[in-house]
């Protein structure tokens, strides 16, 4: 093997035997530098005869090509080594699961009041929403309920130290009562030229669905929960209204056609007379037991006179329920506390 083959293969394994581009470019420059082996054997040529030259130069060419091409395939091999490399670190796997945002939904309590609200909407009633923060005039004695009377006592209520805008202390609504009183007021403004004009006021008929507050907690009371108010006056309003519009509601509220209604006496100081409404379903796991869900009655004449009407002339009905009540109720939940906290694994069974 004469010398140019023996560089040839010198260089062949030294550009094998680099394991990073940085190496080949400095095994290159021995062979192709500036100073390399290559450019030495040129310089040698200088004392050579013209045919000489000829020959030589032909068979350093031969070789500086060969061991070019070792370096070109070398390059090649390592930059398709380090691509190979990278694609596999940056590669991307296609079946895994996409991030997906969480949807939300509504409370199971919201789908509730919705669902209140859809049927007394059929039912023609109006919705209507009030202050949270109340005055003691509109939460108590509007609803003939005066100071120091024992029926205050019915509900634990939270007392806000300020005086309310009709200068009564402020409270926060034991119930959602107050609702009678200030929507009957603002109706009453609104026809005050018919009523004034002794001619027939169109007749209210309103649900008032909200937040409510007592000093209360264990597994059925919480200190904030849900009423719904309901009120229905004109000149021609009783008692055996309150009970077919209460018993379709029920009816329709837990689809269930054979449900049957209770009222049983009871007290409360803004109707006269009173009644709580139970519910008995006649199938199903709750079926054979009164289940309380309202209070209702024949609104008091005193309440009647403090929304601006004369009870000798409009009658009517109000209740007040508990949606909560009824939520447990309908989804079979057992515990109040599960509505209020927050957590997504009960909360996801009702989207
Ligand atoms: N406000 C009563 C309560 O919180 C419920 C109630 C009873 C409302 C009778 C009414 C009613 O409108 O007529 O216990």
């Amino acid at each position: 093997m004469n010398e140019l083959d023996t560089l040839v293969e010198r260089a062949q394994e030294a550009f094998a035997a680099v394991a990073t581009p940085a190496d080949l470019e400095n095994a290159k420059a021995q062979f192709l530098g500036k100073s390399g082996r290559i450019t030495e054997l040129m310089k040698g040529m200088a004392a050579l005869s013209v045919d000489e030259k000829k020959s030589r130069g032909a068979a350093i060419n031969v070789a500086k090509q060969a061991i070019e091409a070792a370096l070109g395939a070398r390059r090649q091999a390592l930059a398709d080594a380090e691509l190979a490399i990278q694609l596999k670190s940056e590669s991307l796997d296609v079946t895994l699961p996409g991030r997906v945002r969480a949807g939300g939904g509504l409370h199971p309590v919201s789908r509730t009041l919705e669902r209140i609200e859809q049927i007394f909407g059929t039912m023609g009633f109006d919705v209507a929403d009030g202050p949270e923060i109340e005055s003691d005039w509109h939460s108590f004695t509007s609803l003939n309920n005066p100071p120091n009377h024992p029926a205050r006592s019915m509900q634990d209520t939270f007392y806000v130290d300020l005086q309310g805008e009709d200068g009564t202390p402020y409270n926060l609504r034991p119930h959602t009562s107050p609702m009678q009183v200030r929507y009957a007021h603002q109706h009453v403004k609104k026809h005050q030229a018919l009523i004034d004009a002794g001619q027939s006021m169109p007749e209210i008929r309103v649900i008032a669905p909200g937040r409510t507050y007592r000093v209360d907690s264990d597994a059925t009371h919480s200190p904030m929960f849900h009423q719904c108010e309901g009120l229905w006056l004109g000149e021609n309003v009783s008692f055996k209204d309150l009970k077919v519009v209460f018993t379709d509601f029920c009816r329709t509220f837990f689809e269930s056609d054979d449900l049957v209604l209770r009222f049983r006496p009871s007290f409360f100081p803004f109707t006269e007379p009173s009644a709580e409404v139970d519910i008995q379903f006649q199938s199903g796991p709750l079926a054979g037991r009164w289940l309380e869900v309202a209070g209702s009655g024949q609104v008091h004449p005193n309440v009647v006179r403090n929304m601006g009407l004369d009870p000798e002339r409009y009658i009517g009905f109000a209740f007040g329920m508990g949606p909560d009540r009824l939520t447990m109720l309908r989804y079979g939940v057992n515990d109040l506390r599960q509505f209020f906290d927050g957590d997504i694994r009960f909360l996801r069974q009702f989207q």
